[in-house]
């Protein structure tokens, strides 16, 4: 056994998924007595938890796990995990890679962290990456913040894009009762939370494993139904939710988002791609025209809601026309902000044994331009801000300038302006927009305004 003090520390890489995972293994580790720790050389137990969609994202992992494991030669009852994406990729290989690990834990594990960490301090090496059904959250998480919370409504992933990793290493996708996400919404609510991001790699997939189906054949339970059974949630002001997938958005979708007051005008939904044969290619079940038509329904809807996506750059086999196909897209929609990649081969994905792979010069390329018209769009996007008043929910204290509170708008643009943390933390303020910036806004506060009451 160690002997005390018993301080953990995390660091987390990857995606909304890992952090809320993250939140949750904190929460086991407080239960558990230990006590958080900003410097990881501070502390005695350090768990990485760790995402492998890019393999920069696997490479920096090993990086920060290498300097740690030196520092274990010198100092053994320092505890090491690997939790998280890597994790459940690498699996057992990384024991045999890194003799000072203590524990390889796939992300389907992470509530089960108490079992496995005291597996660790009676002496054994342990590996958890098999397969399994993920027990209901029996610990409170330690969430990062006290304003914004993440929920889990569905894990894993069913889809096959063609390029990705994450079913492989996320599993079968199990979505959790609606009882249960209401249960923990509440209960934020009752903690003075004001927003909540309902989260899923397909989260539009929610309720597919799930019994029931209605007198039209449907699913009982969909993301629609979800966000109808949770809108009025006491003390809740604010819903977000990510990540959508074209492929199966419907317009019931964009409809309950439209009526439902609390439903932030904000979607997130990745195109990949702006050519067909390439969305063929990496397997999205879906044409440019249909996410098109997607976009042009919300903004029937609402016509102020903010679009962000995901795209990939140099997949095997894109053309020069077909990469600017995507660029047309880009410059068509008109993205509030867009996550950019250049394609990445990853293990066990078909997409990495295909021969017709491009060069990094050409991958690079196409990033550097897609990112210049990426940042141009969301300047012009920002411009409909300006001299506007918008509803901002206050975060926290600007890190760059402490005489400065930060939020976001309901479209998600993150909006600074000057006013004291102590007093403004969790309100609804009604804040004039005087700076635009292609990310950000800067303000003027009007009024604190009293949150939405149901
Ligand atoms: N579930 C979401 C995205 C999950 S991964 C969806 O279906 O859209 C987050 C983003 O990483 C993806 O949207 C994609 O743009 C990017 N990505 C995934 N695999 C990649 C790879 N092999 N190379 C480069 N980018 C990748
Ligand atoms: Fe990956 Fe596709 Fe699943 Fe998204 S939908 S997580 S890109 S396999
Ligand atoms: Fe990365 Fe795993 Fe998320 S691979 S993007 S942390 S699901």
């Amino acid at each position: 056994m160690t002997t005390s003090p018993r301080r953990y520390h995390i660091t987390t890489f990857g995606c909304q998924m890992n952090k809320a995972d993250s939140e949750r293994m904190a929460g086991i580790l407080e239960d558990m007595g230990f006590e958080w720790s900003e410097d990881p050389n501070d502390a005695n137990v350090i768990l990485y938890n760790t995402c492998t969609i890019r393999d920069n994202a696997e490479h920096k992992v090993y990086s920060h796990l290498g300097r740690q494991a030196k520092r274990k030669q010198e100092q053994p009852d320092l505890t090491l995990i690997l939790a998280g994406c890597v994790a459940q990729q690498e699996g057992e290989a990384l024991l045999r890679r890194v003799p000072e690990l203590d524990l390889v834990m796939g992300p389907q594990h992470a509530n089960r962290l108490k079992d496995l960490l005291e597996q660790v301090l009676e002496g054994d090496r342990v590996v958890a990456t098999e397969p399994v059904h993920i027990m209901e959250d029996i610990t409170k998480p330690r969430r990062d913040s006290t304003v914004t919370a993440w929920v889990n409504v569905i894990y894993g992933c069913n889809e096959r894009c063609t390029y990705c990793v994450v079913p492989n290493v996320r599993g079968v996708e199990q979505s959790r009762t609606p009882e249960a996400i209401r249960a923990e919404m509440a209960e934020l609510g009752r903690q003075g939370y004001k927003e909540v991001t309902l989260l899923g790699q397909n989260i539009d997939a929610y309720g597919r494993d799930l019994p029931g189906v209605t007198p039209e054949g449907r699913h009982k339970h969909t993301l629609t139904d979800l966000l109808y059974y949770v809108s009025d949630v006491p003390g809740i002001d604010r819903i977000r939710f990510a990540t959508s997938h074209p492929r199966y958005f419907t317009e019931r979708l964009i409809k309950a988002c439209a009526e439902l007051p609390k439903v932030c005008e904000h979607f997130h939904i990745p195109f990949q791609s702006g050519d067909n044969e390439v969305l063929k290619a990496m397997g999205r079940g879906y044409t440019q025209e249909k996410y098109r038509r997607i976009i042009d329904t919300i903004r029937d809807y609402m016509p102020d809601a903010s679009i962000t996506a995901d795209a990939i750059v140099g997949f095997p086999g894109e053309t020069e026309a077909q990469f600017e196909n995507t660029l047309k897209l880009v410059a068509d929609i008109g993205f509030d902000q867009l996550n950019t990649a250049a394609y990445s081969p990853r293990p066990g994905t078909p997409a990495a044994l295909w021969e017709n792979q491009l060069s990094e010069e050409e991958k690079v390329d196409r990033l550097q331009r897609l990112n210049h018209l990426v940042g141009i769009k969301a300047a012009e996007r920002s411009q409909r801000y300006f001299d506007r008043i918008e509803e901002v929910l206050v975060e926290d204290r600007n890190p760059k300038d402490p005489t400065q509170v930060m939020g976001r708008t309901r479209g998600n643009r993150l909006t600074f302006f000057s006013s004291d943390i102590a007093q403004l933390k969790g309100q609804l303020v009604q804040v004039k927009i005087t700076e635009v910036r292609p990310f950000s806004l800067s303000g003027e506060i009007v009024e604190v305004r009293h949150p939405v009451t149901v």
